[in-house]
């Protein structure tokens, strides 16, 4: 049986029980991607990476293949690297607090009002201290460093720690 209707005729079928498929024209279904969720899909490209490296509180290096577009809090997250993040990314917190080495913070767009007033609270803060959760990672960040300070605080709420996704 040929419907050329609406989904809600399609549903008052069905709940009927009368079965009529619409032909589906133009219609196009986008899965909506979760805070995170972006950072877990590999570069669909070699055009698309950017290779950057993480330093842990103890100093440790973690060489991360990023992509552009990448939140360097989430990215953070999926390779298991302790940028706490917990505000998830609404500016409330400052526990994704990093130090942007070598100058990459040049590269960054300058950080906006709310992100300065935050780190201005912010426990170790240093000339080169950005929100972690505020860097979208680009081409021209290619080879950027992210250290994490010795420790951070949570002026949002004390003892959450967000799960990744
Ligand atoms: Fe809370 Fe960045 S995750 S300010």
């Amino acid at each position: 049986m040929y419907c050329s209707t609406s989904f809600r005729y399609f549903f008052q079928n069905l709940y009927n029980g009368r079965h009529c498929m619409p032909i589906a024209r133009n219609v196009q279904l986008a899965r909506i991607l979760r805070h995170g969720e972006y950072e877990w899909q590999d570069p669909k490209s070699e055009e698309d990476v950017v290779n950057i490296t993480y330093i842990d509180k103890d100093g440790k290096r973690i060489a991360v293949r990023g992509k552009v577009g990448d939140n360097a809090l989430y990215l953070a997250h999926r390779y298991g690297i302790e940028m706490e993040g917990a505000c998830e990314a609404s500016l409330a917190c400052t526990t994704c607090h990093v130090y942007v080495l070598n100058d990459y913070g040049n590269q960054l767009p300058p950080s906006e009002e709310k992100e300065d007033d935050l780190l201005d609270m912010a426990p170790f803060l240093k000339e080169n201290s950005r929100l972690g959760c505020q860097i979208v990672l680009t081409k021209q960040l290619e080879g950027m460093e992210l250290q994490l300070p010795k420790a951070t605080r949570n002026f949002y709420v004390d003892g959450h720690k967000p799960k990744p996704h």
